[in-house]
């Protein structure tokens, strides 16, 4: 089975592709992870930056690997696999801004398509369903309401022992999603057959009953 799996930040949908993933044996895609690659790029190349342009992006992408498996996706850059560096908000917002550039969308999801070929795989981001495996067998749309998204995002801080203020926290989802909606470039947004799963006020254990009931139904 091919999945496409997409949502807003904090909506919950990493944690229901990799638990896709590891029961269904299926490798795991999690596309959000290369855009942070290029973000972490970027911020050791450049420092902070409040835009990015495909000329500066355009020479580092060919130290970067991607590999899908199944229950994580690993990430190089020359030749060195990356994991908590990419989590980090300072990545997380290079990687919003490496998202508004419509070359390097169409450059990364010809790299997606070219390490997930034919086969069975869970893809997971933004724009799965959308334009990188469009003919996927199931599309799901996981969302919550940017509030619930922040007070998830804020105990997470918090249960890392980091200093945070739901407030702040709550504006940066805001503008993280403004961010992906209103980007000229392939604007994030639902495809039209995706199944919207909305997460709010939902724990996990609910979230996924719900999804493996979709996907039941989808194998029949
Ligand atoms: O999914 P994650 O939050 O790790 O993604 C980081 C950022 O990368 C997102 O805020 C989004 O702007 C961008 N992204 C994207 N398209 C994807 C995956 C991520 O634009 N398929």
């Amino acid at each position: 089975m091919r999945i496409a799996i997409d949502g807003p930040a904090g909506s919950g949908k990493s944690t229901v592709a990799k638990e896709i993933s590891e029961r269904l044996n299926l490798p795991y895609l999690e596309t959000g992870l290369a855009y942070r690659a290029v973000g972490y790029l970027l911020l050791k190349h450049y420092g902070m930056l409040n835009d990015v342009s495909w000329g500066e992006l355009r020479p580092l992408l060919g130290r970067l690997e991607i590999e899908p498996s199944v229950g994580r996706t690993v990430v190089r850059v020359d030749g060195k696999e990356l994991g908590e560096e990419l989590r980090s908000e300072e990545v997380g917002r290079l990687a919003s801004l490496v998202g508004t550039i419509g070359k390097f969308r169409e450059y990364i999801n010809e790299l997606f398509r070219s390490v997930i070929g034919k086969g069975q795989v869970v893809v997971e981001g933004r724009d799965a369903g959308t334009n990188i495996i469009p003919d996927a067998d199931v599309k799901l749309f996981i969302t919550a309401s940017p509030e619930e998204r922040a007070r998830r995002r804020y105990e997470q801080l918090i249960g890392a022992g980091k200093d945070a203020n739901y407030e702040e926290v709550l504006e940066k989802v805001l503008e993280r999603d403004r961010r992906d909606m209103e980007r000229k470039d392939y604007p994030f947004k639902p495809a039209p057959d995706a199944i919207v799963v909305d997460t709010t006020g939902k724990d996990l254990e609910t979230v996924l009953k719900e999804v493996f009931s979709i996907l039941e139904k989808v194998e029949r």
